[in-house]
């Protein structure tokens, strides 16, 4: 039991037997989460630190509860609030938290390949938070848990993934993942945001929105990333909700029991209006809560790996 590597940097490294460990610890882990009482002995007597160097809600604070929820130690710190403010480099900070006797760090940093970097200079177990457009590993595994909630298994499914596909370490990660496990992927999004050559993920490139979704089991939307854009890739938000964004219509094209996700934060009437982000068919909260069940599990199957070490 546990994970083979000491780290979690991404899902190119997860075999499809671990994916699902993951996977069906995490549906143990949520019962944790739903019914309580929300305290386990998992990680007593463990630290686990995140380390932030982008603002997040949902992967931070999920981490954090979830380590707290297994009787761990946790800790935060923030670039803007630490030294890495006057200065220190990411490897510094990382040995530094290192030396304090901390089993895991959770970092994310804008910067591809951040992570990897680090990882085989310290003891603590690195858990990839997020490392710039590369990869976002537990939040495709919690996107995963939320699809095998209702998926027996994920050979032959067809998941339609709409929107800023260029910056996204969501997608990335998810078609990695899912191609793992034998899904089909289908990718949408305006031209200037689709990465040249990302056919070679295993991904189909659809040539509208429209044939992006029509029988897919799973709708995803993706944030259009501003904040990461040197300059405008699309004309203008009111054509990039014409001709790109999940509408009601565009939804019915999806197979009637498919369902949507969307990782948040979202856009609202940009890559979703509001009417489907809280439409029956939405799991984007649901997605939140599986977050938490799929970082107490990877923190467990680390420790595990760690404690067998
Ligand atoms: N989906 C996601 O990573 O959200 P946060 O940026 O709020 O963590």
């Amino acid at each position: 039991m546990g994970l083979k590597s000491k780290d979690l940097l991404g899902m190119k490294q997860l075999t499809p037997e671990e994916i699902m460990e993951i996977l069906d610890t995490a549906k143990t882990m949520k019962m944790v989460v739903e019914t309580g009482p929300k305290k386990t002995s998992h990680l007593q007597g463990k630290s686990v630190v995140t380390l932030f160097y982008e603002n997040s809600t949902r992967t931070r604070l999920s981490f954090e509860l979830a380590s707290k929820y297994m009787g761990s130690t946790s800790a935060n710190i923030s670039a803007s609030g630490s030294s890495v403010a006057k200065g220190e480099s990411l490897l510094d900070t990382a040995r530094t938290i290192d030396m304090m006797g901390t089993d895991i760090i959770v970092m994310r940093h804008p910067q591809s390949g951040a992570p990897h970097s680090i990882a085989d200079k310290i003891n603590a177990s690195i858990v990839n938070a997020g490392d710039g457009m590369n990869e976002h590993p537990t939040q495709a595994l919690l996107d995963m848990l939320t699809m095998y909630e209702r998926f027996d298994k994920f050979e032959g499914k067809k998941i339609a993934i709409c929107g800023d596909i260029y910056h996204s370490r969501v997608v990335r990660s998810n078609a990695i993942g899912l191609a793992k496990l034998g899904a089909k992927v289908s990718v949408y999004g305006p031209r200037t945001m689709m990465p040249i050559g990302i056919e070679k993920m295993g991904v189909t490139v659809a040539d509208s929105v429209e044939d992006c979704v029509r029988d897919a089991d799973a709708v995803m939307g993706l944030r259009v990333q501003l904040e990461r854009m040197k300059s405008s890739l699309f004309p203008s938000v009111a054509e990039y909700a014409k001709f790109y964004a999940i509408t009601p219509e565009v939804l019915k094209l999806a197979k009637p029991d498919a369902f949507l996700m969307h990782p948040g934060p979202c856009n609202h009437g940009v890559e979703l209006p509001t009417a489907v982000y809280d439409c029956d068919q939405s799991v984007i909260n649901k997605q939140v809560t599986n977050g938490v069940a799929v970082r107490m599990a990877v923190l467990y199957l680390l420790m595990a790996r760690r404690n067998n070490l």
